[in-house]
Order: structure tokens, then C-alpha cells, then sequence
């Protein structure tokens, strides 16, 4: 159910007397994937959350062990667990009265693979935890993390546009990580206080498709040209040297997880009334306000990242930082197209193939 801020004016005895109420209405997100190493992490940080009334677990494993464990944290939030049951009576349980549906089901990559290697396996659960949402929370603000992020979302609206549910301000493939990693390498690069530096990443969510705009850094810093290519690759394969570093284990959750839950807050406190928030997001370009722009720069990409105004039903505008790209980001974006344009198309072909 949305937030409710009403304006109640009544009339007596001739005084007429005006005020505003706040009906905060409750939260129930529900994380798909739960048990696993994003999932964990990412329903610790939701279930803690003083925004959220009721989490709602689900995997095809271990969420009843998950869901024992958070519920005895002495926080806010009600805690529910389900896993599959018969006839996707669990996934109807979990889903059911959602209004944040934030999915990191999926197998993740092991070293050597790239995200688009994880596409054979993870297109189905997200086709399929998509038809859930088309059928128990149409209405529900949706988040993939599920990799490749920039053929699931084109998946995950095919799905919902079958079910003829498809509004494209509420879906979103989540990118925070990206801008995360950028805000951290830049200062490493820069010096200074990791949390301070606001970074635009647009385009896509994998290697050349991930394209930082550093000449648009806020507050301004200046990054020295020797610096610049492996600065610009170290966001680019940021996800490589966790990869590598956990050695056949799996890819970036924790930090995942963080960014994660920033975004699905984001849209929480957006919810409730926040105004002026804005965070980095996938979405689809012809159907959210201030995209067409975006889509016209992008050689007619249907999807695409861009830091993105949210509000209570999700995405209120694409701000569009391209026209500022300097000569040299405008080669990385020239680039990114190529890429993206062969995974979207990807991810919608997989659903034209099942119908
Ligand atoms: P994981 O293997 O640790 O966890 C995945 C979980 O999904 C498991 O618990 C598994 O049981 C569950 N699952 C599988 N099929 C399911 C289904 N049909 N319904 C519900 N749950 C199901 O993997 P991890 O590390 O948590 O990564 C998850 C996904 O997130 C991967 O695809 C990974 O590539 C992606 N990822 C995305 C990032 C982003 O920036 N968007 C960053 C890092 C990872």
C-alpha cells in the first residue's frame, strides 16, 4: 500500500480549519533469493530497517533457517519465510501484498566467466519469478540484481508486458553497485573521504557497457590523465577482483548487498514522502518520464542507466547527464552501445522464443 499524506479541511460552526495528516502505511518487501550470499546479507539490512513493517522471504532453499535466524533481531519489522511448496503456493505467500520486490536469485559468476556466461541459468528464474510478480503484486515496485542485469530486465518486462502489467517506472535493474565502486575507486585515486564523491554512471551493468562520466564528478575533482584508463577500467572489472579474490566461491554480496539496500531505501523513504532523491537505475527509456531524451542520444537503446528522480510509485524522472560527456566518455559510450545493444535484444529474445 502506498504512503498516504492527505490534506483534511473541514467546516464547523462557520471556522474553517485546515491541517495534514501522515498515514504511514506499511512496507512489506519481499527479497527473492534470500538464502543466498546477496540475499543474506541484503534481508539483515531490510529486516533492520526502521522503514519496513514486514520482510518477506523466499528461495528454493533454507528460508525457513534464514527467516528463524532475523526474527529474533529485536527490530521493527515482522518477518515471513517461505520457500516453493506445491503449485507456487509459497512464491504466492511471499509476494502477495508486496510493495518492493527486490530479486537477486540466480547463480553468480565464477572465475573466468563473464555475466553474460550466467544468462543460460538465470533468464528462466527471473522469467519465472517475474510471471510471480505479473500474478501476486502487479503493482509491486520490482528490483533485479539477477545477472546479466542488462538482459534480465528486458526479461523480466517482456513477462509483465504477457501479463499486461508492464509499468515501466516501477522496474528497475539495479546498477548502485556501480556507482558505489565508482565513489570509492575515484578516491582512491583522488584521496579524500570515500563517502563524499557522487559519481554518474550510465549504460549498462557489465564491463564496456558500464560507462563512469568522471568529467561530471561532484563535488569537482580533477582525476590526472596517466590515472584516467585505469581508473575507468578499474569500475568498468571492479567485480573481477572480487571474483578472483574469492576464488571460485562467487562474486561481490556483501558490497552488493549495501548497494542493494540503498536502492531498495531509496524507494522506501520515497514512499514515504522523501523528496529530491536520486539514485542510479536500469530502466526502460520510452516508457519513463525524461527517457525519450535519453533514448534519442543512445542510438534508440530501450534500456539503459542513468541516475534516475524516484518517488512514491517509482521513477518520477531519467535525468540525462550525456549531453555534458566529454570526448573521451563519449568513446566509452560509443562503445557501451554496442554491448548493450546485443544483450537487450538478447533478453527480449528469450521471451519471444518461449511464447
Ligand atoms: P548465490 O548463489 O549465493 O545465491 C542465489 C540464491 O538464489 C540461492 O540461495 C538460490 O537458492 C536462489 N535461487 C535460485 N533459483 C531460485 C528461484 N527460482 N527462486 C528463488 N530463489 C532462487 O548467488 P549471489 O552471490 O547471491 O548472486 C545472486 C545474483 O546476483 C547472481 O546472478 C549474481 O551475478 C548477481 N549479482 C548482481 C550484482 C549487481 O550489481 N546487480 C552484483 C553481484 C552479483
Amino acid at each position: 500500500q502506498p504512503h498516504l499524506a492527505s490534506q483534511i479541511r473541514w467546516e464547523r460552526e462557520g471556522l474553517a480549519c485546515e491541517t495534514s495528516i501522515n498515514l504511514i502505511s506499511s512496507s512489506r518487501p519481499s527479497v527473492l533469493g534470500a538464502s543466498g550470499g546477496i540475499g543474506q546479507p541484503l534481508s539483515l539490512l531490510l529486516a533492520i530497517s526502521p522503514l519496513v513493517d514486514e520482510l518477506s522471504l523466499y528461495d528454493v532453499v533454507n528460508t525457513p533457517g534464514v527467516g528463524a535466524d532475523l526474527s529474533h533481531i529485536n527490530a521493527r519489522a515482522k518477518i515471513t519465510a517461505y520457500l516453493p511448496g506445491p503449485d507456487s503456493a509459497g512464491l504466492e505467500k511471499a509476494l502477495t501484498g508486496c510493495d518492493i520486490v527486490v530479486i537477486p536469485a540466480g547463480i553468480p559468476r565464477k572465475p573466468g566467466m563473464t555475466r553474460d556466461d550466467l544468462f543460460k541459468i538465470n533468464a528462466g528464474i527471473v522469467r519465472d519469478l517475474a510471471a510471480g510478480v505479473a500474478k501476486f503484486c502487479p503493482k509491486a515496485l520490482v528490483l533485479i540484481i539477477s545477472n546479466p542485469v542488462n538482459s534480465t530486465v528486458p526479461i523480466a518486462a517482456e513477462v509483465l508486458k504477457e501479463h499486461k502489467v508492464f509499468d515501466p517506472t516501477r522496474l528497475f535493474g539495479v546498477t548502485s553497485l556501480d556507482v558505489v565502486r565508482a565513489s570509492t575507486f575515484v578516491a582512491d585515486v583522488a584521496g579524500g573521504d570515500r563517502t563524499k564523491y557522487k559519481v554518474p554512471v550510465v549504460g549498462g551493468h557489465s564491463g564496456e557497457t558500464i560507462v563512469p562520466l568522471l568529467s561530471q564528478i561532484s563535488p569537482s575533482v580533477s582525476i590526472p590523465s596517466d590515472k584516467l584508463d585505469a581508473l575507468v577500467n578499474r569500475i568498468q572489472f571492479g567485480g573481477d577482483e572480487v571474483v578472483k579474490a574469492k576464488d571460485g566461491a562467487g562474486s561481490a554480496t556483501l558490497s552488493m548487498a549495501y548497494a542493494g539496500f540503498r536502492f531498495a531505501e531509496a524507494l522506501l523513504k520515497a514512499g514515504q514522502g522523501e523528496t529530491g532523491i536520486v539514485e542510479p537505475a536500469y530502466v526502460y527509456l520510452p516508457g519513463v518520464p525524461g527517457g525519450k531524451e535519453v533514448q534519442e542520444i543512445v542510438g534508440g537503446l530501450e534500456y539503459f542507466a542513468v541516475p534516475i528522480e524516484l518517488g512514491p510509485n517509482g521513477v518520477v524522472k531519467a535525468t540525462n547527464p550525456l549531453p555534458n560527456a566529454n570526448e573521451y566518455e563519449k568513446k566509452l559510450l560509443e562503445k557501451c552501445y554496442e554491448g548493450l545493444k546485443g544483450n537487450i535484444a538478447k533478453g527480449v529474445e528469450f521471451i519471444g522464443t518461449q511464447s
